[in-house]
């Protein structure tokens, strides 16, 4: 049983480090299910750690609070060239020192736990919560492959607290979000929310399925051969095969900081994490020691933030989308532009008072970046790059009054910014209802998407989320999701999972989330 634990962390290793499996699934499968057979036959001696232990369970009602042995600290933020400087001529003052060799790496924008190994294994894993003491996270910090439940070491540390962040990386996070659409649950906003959200899941099951990694960055409480620096750190953390912070800049100078700075902010849109900013370190431990720390945080780092990148593109036309309040929203529709890291065609306008504050035209030359490296937005209008004869955009004239759905009278109440449809029985309005009635914070249902909510009011099955109810089996099961000409069929399989959370939901649903989901 040893042997095979020792055999499948290494194949964890190579799947979910490395990228590059070094056997089959199916011989990986033969191997686990070899060990689960001889730890259902031998359950004495089951480890604690075992590979098989990465599942999960639904075994918390709530997280219990432990204390850190170390507190866990923030870091101070700089938000300019001269911020920074400053930061650098008190640590020129501070050590007495010219040159300060210090690290340069990013900063990783997901949510801060700290691992506690005793002896080498994973004892508990603790969230940031007051920097004091923090929920015991162990169970789901268990099922990331990436993070170890055994060091890889002869003579591993007595104790070690390894401080790091959690993430979902870009390319897991839109992989994530397309299931979820597929599946009709609520979309997440960015990464670090659906990070957020995961780690604090009471059902470790649950948290097992979502693609959360890990990686190191810091030190706490610690018991083994002595550190004396970042780069040895760095080492150990290696030899170990816990997950490091790439790449590092080292610098001795305030010009080499600020190169390094720089540099990273070019390269940080090809990081396949979220990166919010460059964490600067002073290298030497001992160092650190006699710089100290403030209430807060520790004098001998700074965190500088990276404004997002902007980029310039065109405004080729601009839409309206029908909400389920019936709410009008303009979105502009731009000549694409890449920026921060993906091709950006679209962007919302908002609203009516949000056109006339910023003077948007169709045709205008505008400044677009990514709120929260994210959601496109237009920054601003480059007025001087205006065609001639571009004109004010109106919503109401553009539609002529009309709502784009359903053709029927729009409005705007009094005292407030939003154009309306205000038909009851607008089917743009209804489709929105029902995806929001299906959404996760109200009734939760299964395999009800965007596309299931249009295709169910378009086809003619439902004029209202109540009427979800009255659904059979059978005909569900022959929804038409496609066109007339190209048809794609729900299925039983899916029809079946909704009609099941929907009695489900008749049962457990609290009247507070049926009231939000009717959206009285
Ligand atoms: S070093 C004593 N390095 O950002 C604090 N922190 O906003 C030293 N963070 O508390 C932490 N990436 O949770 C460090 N490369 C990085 C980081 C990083 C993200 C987090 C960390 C910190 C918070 C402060």
């Amino acid at each position: 049983m040893r042997e095979l634990e020792a055999v499948i962390a290494g194949h964890d290793l190579a799947y979910y480090q490395s990228g590059e499996p070094t056997i089959s699934d199916h011989e990986y499968d033969k191997l686990y299910r070899e060990l689960e057979e001889l730890e259902l036959k031998f359950p004495e001696e089951k480890s604690a750690h075992s590979p098989t232990q990465r599942v999960g369970n639904d075994l918390l009602e709530s997280f219990e609070n432990k204390p850190h042995l170390l507190p866990m600290l923030s870091i101070d933020d700089v938000f300019s060239e001269e911020e920074l400087s400053a930061f650098w001529k008190r640590l020129e003052k501070l050590t007495g020192d010219e040159k300060i060799p210090v690290s340069i790496e990013p900063k990783i924008d997901g949510v801060a736990v700290s691992l506690v190994y005793r002896e080498g294994k994973l004892d508990y894993a603790l969230t940031r919560g007051d920097g004091k003491s923090g929920d015991d996270v162990t169970d789901n910090v268990k099922t990331i492959r990436g993070i170890p439940l055994t060091l890889a070491m002869e003579t591993p540390p007595a104790l070690m607290e390894v401080r790091g962040e959690i993430y979902i990386g870009k390319r897991d996070f839109e992989a994530l979000n397309h299931k979820r659409e597929e599946e009709g649950k609520a979309l997440f906003a960015n990464p670090r929310n659906s990070t957020a959200g995961t780690i604090k899941l009471l059902d470790s099951r649950e948290v097992a399925k979502r693609p959360l990694s890990f990686i190191a960055h810091g030190i706490g409480s610690y018991e083994g051969v002595s550190l004396s620096s970042e780069a040895q750190f760095r080492t150990y953390l290696k030899a170990w095969n816990i997950p490091l912070n790439e790449p590092v800049f080292s610098a001795t100078t305030f010009e080499e900081v600020w190169e390094a700075v720089n540099k990273l902010d070019q390269i940080r849109h090809e990081l396949p994490h979220m990166t919010d900013g460059a964490v600067i370190k002073v290298e030497s431990f001992e160092e650190r020691q006699n710089l100290g720390v403030t209430a807060r945080a520790p004098r001998w780092a700074a965190a500088f933030k990276f404004p997002p990148e902007q980029k310039e593109t065109q405004i080729e036309s601009i839409e309206v989308q029908v909400g389920r309040t019936g709410v009008l929203t303009p979105v502009a529709n731009l000549k694409p532009v890449h920026v921060s890291g993906t091709t950006v065609s679209r962007a919302t306008l908002h609203n009516q008072d949000e056109i006339d504050r910023k003077d948007v035209r169709v045709g205008d030359t505008v400044l677009i970046e990514k709120a929260g490296e994210i959601i496109p937005s237009v920054v601003k209008v480059l007025y001087e790059k205006r065609p001639e004869g571009a004109e004010p955009f109106k919503i109401s004239e553009y539609l002529n009054n009309e709502c784009p759905a359903c053709q029927q009278p729009i409005a705007q109440e009094e005292g407030q910014v939003a154009w309306r449809c205000v038909n009851f029985s607008c089917e743009a309005k209804m489709a929105d209802r029902l995806a929001h009635f299906a959404s996760r914070k109200a009734l939760d249902l299964a395999s009800m998407g965007g596309a299931v909510s249009e295709s169910l009011v378009a086809r003619g099955y439902v004029k209202s989320p109540i009427e979800l109810f009255t659904l059979d089996l059978e005909s569900l099961g022959n929804l038409n999701l496609g066109s007339d000409e190209n048809p794609r069929t729900y299925g039983v399989k899916n029809a079946t999972k909704l009609i099941n959370s929907l009695e489900k939901a008749k049962a457990s649903i609290p009247l507070s989330r049926w009231i939000y989901g009717l959206g009285i």
